[in-house]
């Protein structure tokens, strides 16, 4: 039994699937000095861009010049989607560490997100799996739509266990389970969790949430409670699948880090220099959004009291300097 400070991973996907629904092209220096500076912040890994056919994500078309212009930090594995061999062929040639791959759960999804039967996407995923083990590079595989598709509605948990086993099987390092389009909730998430980690004893587990309904830090705990410890997450809470309509952000990267760390969870990330880096995206996006916690600040940022309470109260007993 681990009796240590309790501690979590996060993989910061802002770059990747906060970016990749955005309207306005962020520049590829823009991205590289995005990356370079979450780099500093204590993530686990980054996903820096996805290596997908430009026409379906044209924000990352230039994910290879990204993945070459980017800061090393020696503590950061920096890893990238990939949806077929093309996609692996252009993410090995540019020093991607770990490989993201992707398919769907659900049928109607992956045919519009991949335009792949989930037959293709299992056999184009194994395949790669299989030209992977020739390289030390290790591929997680995530799995969108477990808890629910906006096409096809609830995803039978077999079929999920299904993918999970044969991916497992076929040499995944580890599966992602992706609430691609925050239709999740807290006890769906603890039961699926349960029977994964059951299932796939070993094979680390990773969640991926979206906040579109608002019970994405709900979700968290409950995933947290089960067991796992590896979280997605993007910067600012961008983010979002251009192919699952009514897709919105992740849940918060600095929500999550400042929630974890409130209850003495380690996350490894320092929340203040993401919180600069946070502060920076509308402007990099071109569009204004509501940051809470770059409002609030941190639960113990407290106020000076207004000047009249001293004058009608005098100094305050038994409250803390
Ligand atoms: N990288 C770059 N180009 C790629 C590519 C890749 N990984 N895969 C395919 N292409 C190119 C082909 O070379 C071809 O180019 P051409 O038209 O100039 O000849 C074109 O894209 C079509 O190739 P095809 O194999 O027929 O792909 P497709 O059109 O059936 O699309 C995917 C399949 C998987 C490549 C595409 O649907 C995709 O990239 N989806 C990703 C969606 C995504 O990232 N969603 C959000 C994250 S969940
Ligand atoms: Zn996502």
């Amino acid at each position: 039994m681990n009796t240590g400070t309790p501690s979590i991973e996060i993989n910061e996907v802002g770059p990747r699937d906060g970016l990749q629904i955005e309207k306005t092209f962020v520049s590829t220096e823009e991205k590289i000095a995005l990356v370079d500076a979450l780099s500093d912040c204590g993530f686990a890994r980054i996903e820096v861009t996805s290596f997908t056919s430009p026409k379906a994500i044209p924000a990352l078309a230039d994910a290879q010049e990204v993945m070459r212009g980017i800061r090393r930090h020696p503590d950061v594995i920096y890893t990238a989607l990939v949806p077929n061999i093309r996609g692996l062929e252009r993410a090995i040639e540019v020093g991607t560490q770990e490989m993201n791959l992707v398919m769907s759960s659900s049928e109607t999804h992956n045919r519009a997100n991949l335009r792949m039967t989930r037959d293709q996407s299992l056999s184009e995923l194994t395949s790669i799996l299989r030209a992977a083990q020739g390289t030390s590079t290790p591929c997680n595989v995530s799995l969108s739509t477990v808890f629910g598709c906006p096409f096809d509605g609830d995803v039978p948990v077999d079929d999920v266990l299904r993918l999970a086993h044969q991916l497992a099987e076929a040499g995944a390092a580890g599966i992602t389970l992706c609430d691609t389009t925050g239709m999740a909730y807290p006890t769906q998430v603890a039961a699926l969790c349960e029977t994964v980690l059951r299932e796939l004893p070993g094979l680390p587990i990773t969640i991926h949430l979206h906040n579109t309904r608002g019970m994405a830090l709900a979700n968290a705990i409950a995933a947290w409670q089960t067991g796992v410890t590896r979280f997605d997450a993007a910067a600012g809470g961008l983010g979002g699948c251009p192919y699952a309509p009514g897709a919105s952000g992740n849940v918060n990267t600095e929500e999550l880090v400042h929630m974890f760390e409130c209850m003495g969870v380690k996350t490894g990330v320092s929340l203040q220099p993401l919180l600069d880096i946070v502060r920076g995206l509308p402007q990099l996006v071109q569009r204004e959004f509501s940051i809470p916690l770059l409002a609030a600040g941190h639960r113990l940022a407290t106020h000076q009291p207004p000047a009249w309470l001293a004058e009608k109260f005098g100094p305050a007993d038994g409250v803390h300097a």
